[in-house]
C-alpha cells in the first residue's frame, strides 16, 4: 500500500472537521475524495501533508509511520500537494516558482530534463517563463501549481480542488491532464473535490466525505451508477 490512512480525527478548536475517516491508495491508483464545501477535504490533504496535526489516527506512506515526519520530510519522501487556490508567488516569476517546488531535494542531475518536461505538458509555462505569476490566468496558474509540485518527481501527488473557480473547459483539460500523468506516467495521485462527475469521471476508486466521515466508498464507475451519489453529488 502507497498510503493508509486510519480513522483520522482533525479538530480546530472545537469544530471536528474530520471525524474518523480511513482511506488507501494503491501504487498508481489515481483515487478522489468527493464532498460538499466544509465537509473536511482539505483538512484531510493537509492532515498528510504534516501541515496540520492529527488529533488521532495515523497514516502511513510506503509503510512507515508518518506521525513523526514534518511536512518538508513527506515532501522529501515524495508526497507533493497542489494546494486549494493554486498558491503561486504573484510576484516571482514562471520560472522562481517552478523551480520553488524543487528546494534541493532531487538529484540535480535530471532537472534540465524534467523542465523540458513539464515544458512539454504545459508549454505556456516555456512561454511565459519571465513573467510574474500574476500575469497568468486562473487555469495557467494551475497549471503552474501543478508543474510546481511534478518538478521534484513525487511518487504521491495530492491534488486539492482544481477545479475550483475553472471554466467547464479548463476543468476537463486539468482532469485530463491528471489522468495522463497517472495512466501514462504512473503517478499515484489523491485528488479531493467538490466536482464529483469530474473527478469520479477519471478515479479507480473514490470515497464520498460528509461532515467529516465517510460515508461511500467504492469503484468510481459503480459510485457513477449508485442512485444516491446521482441525486446528492451529482444532481441527477
Ligand atoms: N484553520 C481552521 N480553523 C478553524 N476551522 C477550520 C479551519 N480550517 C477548516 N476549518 C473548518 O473545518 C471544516 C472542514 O474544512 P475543510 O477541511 O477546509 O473542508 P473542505 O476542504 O471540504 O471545504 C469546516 O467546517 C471549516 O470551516
Ligand atoms: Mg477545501
Amino acid at each position: 500500500m502507497l498510503l493508509e490512512a486510519r480513522d483520522l480525527h482533525i479538530s480546530y478548536g472545537d469544530i471536528r472537521a474530520v471525524d474518523g475517516v480511513s482511506f488507501m491508495l494503491r501504487q498508481g491508483e489515481l483515487v478522489s475524495i468527493i464532498g460538499a464545501n466544509g465537509a473536511g477535504k482539505s483538512s484531510i490533504l493537509n492532515g498528510v501533508m504534516g501541515i496540520v496535526p492529527l488529533n488521532r489516527g495515523t497514516i502511513s506512506f510506503e509503510g512507515t509511520e508518518t506521525t513523526p515526519l514534518a511536512a518538508y520530510q513527506r515532501a522529501r519522501a515524495g508526497i507533493r500537494m497542489v494546494p486549494e487556490r493554486a498558491r503561486v508567488f504573484p510576484r516571482l516569476t514562471v520560472y522562481e516558482n517552478l523551480m520553488i517546488g524543487d528546494y534541493g531535494l532531487r538529484k540535480r542531475l535530471n532537472l534540465a530534463k524534467q523542465i523540458a518536461w513539464l515544458h512539454e505538458l504545459f508549454p505556456i509555462l516555456r512561454d511565459r517563463n519571465d513573467q510574474p505569476a500574476n500575469t497568468l490566468s486562473g487555469g495557467e496558474q494551475q497549471q503552474l501549481s501543478i508543474a510546481r509540485a511534478l518538478i521534484s518527481d513525487p511518487k504521491l501527488l495530492l491534488v486539492d480542488e482544481v477545479s475550483m473557480g475553472l471554466m467547464p473547459k479548463l476543468v476537463d483539460q486539468v482532469f485530463n491532464l491528471l489522468r495522463q500523468l497517472n495512466r501514462d506516467h504512473g503517478l499515484s495521485i489523491l485528488v479531493v473535490e467538490q466536482n464529483a462527475m469530474a473527478s469520479l469521471k477519471i478515479s479507480h476508486r473514490a470515497y464520498v466525505l460528509e461532515t467529516g466521515t465517510c460515508v461511500h466508498e467504492g469503484k468510481a464507475d459503480e459510485l457513477l451508477e449508485d442512485p444516491r451519489v446521482r441525486q446528492v453529488y451529482l444532481g441527477q
